[in-house]
């Protein structure tokens, strides 16, 4: 019993011990903490000092009361030894595990009836069976409060559904990843509707103050005709658009766009291929005929 309160209130004070750091004094909780350790070190020394001191005592008492009643030093020894337990047969807890009775009990247990002289012994059944037996009964009534009751937990169809979202969101952030994985020599020609709104986007943006609204070229060159400066296919004009042409005034965008988004606006460009804007700037670069993949979309 006096052991049970102690424990309790060593419990109480580990549970309570961050609450009550939580305040906000003017020492740091980190040091709040360590102290509260600190004290309850001590509290638990304190309490071993007191126990063996009290033991002590006892001790000193008893051999006192001993030698009041007349008992000789010799006497006095052998009756303060602690007494030593008897040993207990080995396989005890095997024993008490399968519930067997030691041969030398068996008769209580025999059961009346006999045939051709062969008896039947009523032996208990086995402790570790009735654990599990009554361990499945507690199983269900937890499984049956938490899943059918409550609802905390998820039934299998919740629980597939909740899967497949959180597979799902983790597939969004691979191919967000994989998609930002591009470079020139990766980078794809698609005519994905959702890329060319992106790309079509960034281009106002960033683009067309150089290259005009409709990329007819301003500043910068034409980038709907067939001629190029730094190669037409998707891959140079990914590498254009990336690292710039620094020295002809053609800013380096590797910084400002992730590379999707040089992707996507690369992609746009392309897309721009043949559709002949108003005011066009005179063609700059070679011509290029092999764009054949260039999908020939109006803006
Ligand atoms: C500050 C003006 C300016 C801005 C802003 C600008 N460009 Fe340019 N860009 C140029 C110039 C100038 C050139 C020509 C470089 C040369 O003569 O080599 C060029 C060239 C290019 C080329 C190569 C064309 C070819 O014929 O090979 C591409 C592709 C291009 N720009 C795309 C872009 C994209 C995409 C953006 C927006 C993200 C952009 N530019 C923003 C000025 C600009």
């Amino acid at each position: 019993m006096k052991y049970q309160r102690v424990v309790f209130l060593f419990i109480f004070l580990f549970i309570m011990q961050p609450a009550m750091a939580a305040n906000d004094s003017l020492i740091p909780g980190d040091v709040q903490n360590y102290i509260g350790y600190g004290a309850i070190v001590f509290t638990l020394l304190l309490f071993l000092v007191v126990m063996l001191v009290l033991l002590r005592t006892f001790k000193v008492l008893t051999r006192i009361i001993l030698k009041s009643e007349g008992y000789t030093e010799e006497q006095i020894v052998t009756e303060m030894k602690p007494v030593k337990k008897e040993k207990k047969p080995k396989n005890d807890v095997w024993i008490k595990l399968l519930s067997l009775k030691p041969l030398s009990e068996e008769k209580e247990i025999l059961i009346a009836h006999e045939y051709d002289g062969i008896q039947e012994l009523n032996n208990p059944t086995p402790a570790w069976f009735m654990v599990l037996f009554y361990g499945t009964i507690a199983f269900a009534v937890g499984y049956m409060l938490i899943y059918h009751v409550f609802g905390i937990g998820q039934l299998q169809d919740a629980e597939y559904k909740t899967e497949v979202a959180l597979a799902e969101i983790a597939k969004k952030a691979y191919l967000s990843k994989s998609a930002n994985r591009v470079d020139e020599s990766t980078v794809k020609l698609v005519s994905d509707p959702g890329v060319l709104a992106s790309g079509s986007v960034i281009f106002k943006q960033t683009c067309a103050a150089c290259h005009g609204d409709h990329a007819q070229g301003v500043v910068g060159p034409n980038l709907t005709d067939e001629y190029w400066l730094h190669g037409g296919n998707i891959g140079d004009v990914f590498k254009t658009i990336k690292y710039g042409v620094l020295s002809k005034g053609m800013p380096t965008w590797e910084k400002q766009l992730t590379p999707k988004q040089i992707s996507d606006v690369a992609n746009y460009i392309k897309s721009l291929h043949g559709t002949n804007p108003a005011n066009p700037k005179e063609a700059q670069g070679t011509k290029e005929t092999d764009n054949a993949v260039i999908p020939l979309k109006k803006a």
